[in-house]
């Protein structure tokens, strides 16, 4: 009878479909399938696993498991695999909440558009370490579950007295408060001129809600998103979104038009267009 080797069966697999695992799995390699499989524990998941790779399925779905930031959260096909990009906006949140604490009497307030996982929300929420209340929105009931289940195995990450509220709205809607910071990584991919930069995985697999807006409703949907910021915000608050490097310049020029100065394009660690910030003024 011939004995089931986990290790014989995983360099099979990886020898025969090598050129496949390379193009759609960059930089990965044995040693990294062997210890995703080293979550299972049956050889009907060791299949199971090794036919979603040759889907082509990424690995954060298949595990639902993410890596962002300082954590690790759960994710499913309702939520963006959060990227590492978006660990800069993180930073710069968390740098900006620290010196603006120093200058309040009042609780820190920040608001999260479009949280998906929760990955911005729940990493600024515990690289802060005073009190503060935030609250998180998605159009997405599913993707808000997503965020509600990562604040559950996180919540004792940050300090009992910070609150976190989940709440489902198209941006800031119905939203009354007013926040220190207003934070989002919303959906920035034109539909139909940026689509043939996303890569086949992105398409077949992620939700096309947090990835797309259609061309003609692009503009209007960032100039609702910059008036909500601006009335939403307590003055010398920070705006600080994530965007598309094609058209960040541009945005740049509208966001000036609103009630916010230091108005600027932030780059990412590749040099490219990734970010808008802005500071909350009066102009009157
Ligand atoms: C690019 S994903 C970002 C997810 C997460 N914040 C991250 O950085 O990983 C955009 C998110 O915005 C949500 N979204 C799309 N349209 C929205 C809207 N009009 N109002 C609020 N959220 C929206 C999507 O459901 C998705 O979760």
């Amino acid at each position: 009878m011939e004995v089931f080797s986990l290790d014989v069966l995983t360099e099979k697999f990886y020898g025969e479909e090598r050129d496949f695992l390379e193009n759609h799995y960059p930089g990965i390699s044995l040693s990294r399938i062997k210890s995703e499989l080293s979550h299972y524990s049956t050889e009907t998941e060791y299949t199971a696993f090794f036919n979603q790779l040759r889907k082509g399925k990424p690995l954060e779905y298949i595990r639902s498991r993410a890596y962002f930031y300082k954590s690790e959260f759960y994710v499913d096909g309702n939520v963006l695999i959060p990227r590492s990009e978006t660990e800069i906006l993180v930073e710069q949140a968390s740098l900006f909440a620290k010196k603006m604490n120093r200058q309040i009497d009042e609780k820190f307030k920040f608001i999260d558009i479009g949280t998906g996982s929760g990955a911005i929300a729940l990493s600024l929420v515990q690289e802060l370490d005073f009190p503060v209340s935030g609250v998180a929105t998605d159009i997405s009931s599913g993707a808000l579950e997503v965020a509600k289940k990562n604040n559950f195995f996180l919540r004792f990450k940050y300090s009992k007295e910070s609150n976190l509220e989940f709440k489902v709205a198209d941006r800031l809607e119905g939203i009354k408060e007013k926040f220190h910071l207003v934070l989002s990584n919303p959906p920035y991919i034109k539909e139909s001129d940026d689509r043939h930069k996303v890569h086949h995985q992105v398409e077949k697999y992620e939700p096309h809600l947090a990835l797309y807006l259609k061309d003609e409703e692009y503009d209007s949907w960032f100039n609702k998103l910059f008036k909500q910021a601006q009335d939403a915000l307590f003055e010398g608050g920070m705006f600080y979104m994530e965007g598309h490097e094609d058209h960040l310049e541009y945005q740049k020029n509208i966001l000036e038009k609103f009630d916010f100065k230091d108005v600027q394009v932030v780059k990412d660690y590749t040099g490219r267009d990734r970010f808008l910030k802005g500071i909350k003024t009066c102009k009157n």
